[in-house]
């Protein structure tokens, strides 16, 4: 949708779903919440990465504690892997965590204040229910914003309740069980502490409180002092009830003389407790997908979007064959595309969107095209292009095959937006034929892809149809594991200019990128050999032209200052792109206030006239360790403007730069740095241009805030159609309009259509029988056996059973009994693996499990004894908290 508005507009977007429910994402922070969900996820993966390399009989043995070497060990490549997607995804989930304190501030129930424990729940359930819905669907973006969330709210029971004071030293599992319910709270009436004039009481619960272990949390009263008679408070400044009597608080979020050991305790819990929610998710979805989750993939995605119309035929047969060339030749290495995106269109029909992990679905999907029908007239490509951003993993490259200039213009400023909001980069291959000629007009025709190719940092590539597969080079370079950029700019008129960039001693593979017709330039390494583009086979290194790109190939990789020369004045873009595991995100992000203030992400433009503030993630091979940040600048894309930023490192690979001018015109982030393992100096920049904007849109989740200036609103109302599959997203792009087209933002917002939960109970899974004897001395030359019989009783049925821990094999055999299927399954495996966890999930997500570890020597003989599921569970937590590294 499309809003004009004078300066400011604020939206509001209240969304009505008829019998569904929606969960809205917005911006996000980081503060204590992030540190307890980071090491709960680090240790979950590091369980999970284990357990998947057990299973596939390899080792797993990380060379350090980083996450990129987490990452390298997870995926068992030793090859260079970058860790930026694995930063990026983990950043989303930390993200959404922290920010729950500004976006929600005054909901009780997110933070489980004002006794609102069925309420907090809920939303606890309903998380989950959504994050395994979004994994069903490969929304994983969703999954891990509502994951962060869910976590939060899940960590502040722990510090905002009397769990702690009531003396429980584990988790409380009914936060996280569908069937079960919050029991034994304090009544609505009911006083539960005593007052605290001091406000640093250790304990202020009424002792009937204690004696009845009756639950009961702190009111918070950010905007008044009310509260119900007698009962407890948050506590703290920002807490106006706590002035009231009973005057205090129970809040254990921050550690103080008084409470310091409840403060642990509730941290320690909350630490607990978020482990299992994490355990219970991986159980639904299987080791595989929870490791995407986690961002453990490797980097190169694959993302076709093809014009099948007519004249298409040469060019849907290049794209086929880079698509089979890229499969067969990085199959089983670091570079190989961890998902496919094909997206075809033709007039006036587009998509479906083919999204998948398979490359052999690639391939057949791939193959399946054909150039047919279509007139010679502009297309859909925009509409395409538009499903293919929202559709893709974030900082995917995007190649869009096509001879024809769009129809739906309309859409450009959404597309814009979207390629500002993903980070994508996209470029065209433009075909050029009899049918459409070079004549005048050809580039004003084609003028959108330019500029799209140019605000995303893709190429725009004009390029006769015979010489295409010397043009798609450029895919094959990209699809690799550690892609950074060094170097880009670009010059419309041209300027008779040294363009310098540094090459550090961790690049490798250096590729520059030249497009503009009749572009000259001289190519000068550190040393001072030359190269000029006339010399296609060089000193420095090979040169390929084709149509109106010159892509020149460094032989070798010197360390130092190059410089690329431009000798004439015709317009021009440069990108210079290599291989190195150092690389950097970044987010533009605004401070927020509050009783947890922090820094959450702005999604749209920044605020023109004001500084800008980055929060940057630095990423090396060993973690952002051995890296050292010297500067930070803006850089403007079109003239060599650079406003240098003041740098503050916040830990754990995080900066925070403060940019005091931002410039006036489009801009990327570029960084300068050092990597003292080498003592080498380096530099990077981003792809996506940015610039400023006047105009603000919030999306806010119930409260409207006015920013001076004049506003404006408007509600949306989406009803989904009736069979939209239960975890689909639904990507909503705001865009608001200064008169004129002077100045423009815009919103990117990730919706999810949730099915309502009915089936509450996780399936059954019991064990029946374990056969065999096993010697630890002698491991691999016996084995052993499990039987197990599975049962979802009336719930929505069994969708899948798999081995989530251990290395045996497994057969299943299904029954039909009165109460439903059974199934029968028969685990066996050698007695060098002696641990198995079995996972049983139902169509809604609900996971039942069975555990057992076979004990060695003395050997065990079990004969039709049953274990009811909540021992299996306990068994379960005990295994897991003895083979869990923290
Ligand atoms: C990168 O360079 C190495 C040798 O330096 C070569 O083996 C490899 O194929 C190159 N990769 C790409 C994607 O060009
Ligand atoms: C396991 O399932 C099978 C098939 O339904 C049934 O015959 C058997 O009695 C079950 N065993 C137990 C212990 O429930
Ligand atoms: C079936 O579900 C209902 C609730 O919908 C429950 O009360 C009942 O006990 C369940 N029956 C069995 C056999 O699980
Ligand atoms: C599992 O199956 C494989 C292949 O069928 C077989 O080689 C192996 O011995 C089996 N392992 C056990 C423990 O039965």
């Amino acid at each position: 949708m499309r809003m004009k508005s004078v300066v400011v507009v604020v939206a509001l977007l209240a969304l009505v779903l008829s019998r569904l429910e929606a969960f809205v994402s917005v911006g996000s922070s980081g503060n204590t919440h992030v540190t307890i969900t980071g090491s709960a996820v680090m240790a979950k993966i590091e369980e999970v990465c284990k357990a998947v390399a057990e299973s596939e009989g390899r080792e797993f043995k990380p060379t350090g504690s980083s996450a990129e070497e987490l990452l390298r060990a997870c995926l068992g490549t030793t090859g260079e892997v970058s860790g930026a997607k694995f930063r990026t995804a983990l950043n989303q989930i930390y993200m959404q965590n922290g920010i729950v304190d500004r976006d929600f501030m005054a909901s009780a129930s997110h933070h489980f204040n004002n006794e609102e424990f069925k309420e907090g729940r809920n939303l606890i359930i309903q998380g989950m229910a959504a994050i395994k819905a979004n994994v069903r669907s490969d929304n994983l973006q969703s999954a891990r914003e509502t994951l962060g969330r869910v976590a939060h709210t899940l960590q502040d029971f722990y510090s905002h309740s009397n769990w702690v004071e009531l003396g429980n030293k584990s988790p409380y599992a009914n936060l996280i069980r569908p069937d079960l319910t919050v029991e034994n709270t304090a009544d609505p009436e009911m006083p539960t502490c005593s007052d605290c004039p001091s406000g640093t009481c250790p304990n202020q619960l009424l002792p009937e409180i204690l004696k009845e272990m009756l639950l009961t949390s702190g009111y918070m009263g950010l905007f008044s002092a009310a509260k119900p008679q007698g009962k407890c408070s948050h506590g703290g400044e920002t807490d106006l009830s706590s002035s009231q009597n009973p005057r205090g608080g129970i809040s254990k979020d921050e550690s103080h003389s008084y409470n310091s050991n409840m403060h642990n305790n509730a941290v320690n819990l909350a630490s607990e407790a978020t482990l299992e929610l994490l355990e219970d998710i991986r159980g639904a979805i299987g080791n595989k997908d929870y490791l995407r989750l986690m961002g453990i993939a490797r980097s190169a995605v694959l993302a076709f979007v093809i014009d099948t119309t007519g004249s298409m035929a040469d060019d849907i047969a290049e794209a086929k064959r880079v698509a089979f060339n890229i499969i067969d030749t990085k199959k089983g290495t670091q570079d190989e595309p961890s998902e496919y995106i094909l997206v075809p269109f033709n007039d006036p029909a587009f998509g479906p969107l083919i999204r998948t992990t398979n490359p052999d679905v690639m391939k057949s999907e791939i193959s399946k095209l054909q150039a047919t029908g279509g007139g010679d007239i502009p297309e859909m490509c925009l509409s395409v292009l538009q499903l293919a951003l929202t559709g893709a993993p974030a900082s995917s490259h995007i190649y869009v095959f096509t001879d024809a200039p769009p129809k739906d213009t309309h859409l450009e400023k959404t597309i814009i937006a979207l390629i500002r909001s993903t980070k994508s980069t996209v470029s065209f291959f433009m075909t050029t034929t009899s049918r459409r000629k070079r004549a005048a007009g050809f580039r004003t025709a084609f003028q959108v892809y330019y500029d799209m190719a140019l605000a995303s940092g893709g190429q725009a590539i004009e390029v006769p149809k015979s010489s295409l597969s010397q043009a798609t080079a450029i895919i094959v370079d990209t699809s690799t594991s550690a892609l950074v950029t060094i170097l880009q700019c670009s010059r419309s008129p041209g300027l008779v200019e040294n363009f310098p960039f540094l090459l550090d001693e961790s690049v490798t593979n250096t590729t520059i990128y030249i497009t503009g017709s009749g572009v000259r330039f001289n190519l000068h390494s550190p040393s001072g050999v030359s190269q000029s583009n006339t010399d296609v086979n060089g000193p420095l290194g090979t040169i390929n032209q084709v149509g109106n790109l010159q892509r020149v190939h460094l032989t070798g990789t010197e360390i130092g200052l190059w410089k690329i020369e431009m000798t004439n004045t015709l317009p021009y873009t440069i990108k210079v792109t290599g291989q190195s595991p150092i690389t950097f995100l970044y987010d533009f992000v605004e401070e927020f206030k509050g009783p947890h203030p922090g820094y959450a992400v702005i999604d749209g433009r920044p605020a023109a006239g004001m500084p800008a503030k980055l929060l940057l993630t630095l990423s090396g091979e060993k973690g952002p360790e051995n890296l050292k940040v010297l500067e930070v600048a803006l850089v403007e894309v079109s003239q060599n403007k650079v406003s240098k930023g003041s740098i503050e490192n916040v830990g754990g690979g995080d900066f925070l730069v403060n940019v005091k001018e931002v410039p006036a015109g489009e801009f990327v982030v570029l960084l300068k740095g050092e990597d003292q393992s080498f003592s080498s100096q380096f530099q990077r920049q981003t792809t996506t241009q940015m610039s400023q904007s006047k105009i603000a849109i919030k999306q806010l989740p119930g409260r409207l805030s006015l920013a001076s200036g004049g506003s404006a609103q408007g509600t949306i109302s989406l009803t989904p159609s009736a069979n939209t599959v239960s975890g689909t997203d639904v990507t909503l792009t705001i865009e608001a309009e200064a008169p004129g087209a002077v100045d423009s933002n815009y919103a990117v917002l990730r919706l999810s259509v949730l099915s309502k939960v009915t089936d509450l109970t996780p399936p059954e899974c019991k064990i029946i029988d374990v056969e065999g004897v096993c010697y630890s001395s002698a491991c691999s030359s016996s084995n052993w056996e499990l039987s197990v019989n599975i049962t979802d009783g009336n719930g929505t049925g069994l969708q899948s059973i798999s081995i989530q821990q251990g290395s045996g094999n497994f057969t299943q055999t299904e029954a039909e009994e009165e109460g439903g299927v059974v199934v029968m399954g028969l685990y066996e495996a050698s007695c060098c693996s002696t641990l198995v966890t079995i996972s049983a999930v139902d169509k809604e997500g609900n996971v039942g499990r069975c555990s057992y570890t076979m004990k060695s020597d003395a050997g065990s003989r079990l004969i039709a004894m049953s274990i009811p599921l909540w021992v299996s569970v306990l068994l379960y937590a005990l295994l897991h908290a003895t083979f869990s590294v923290y």
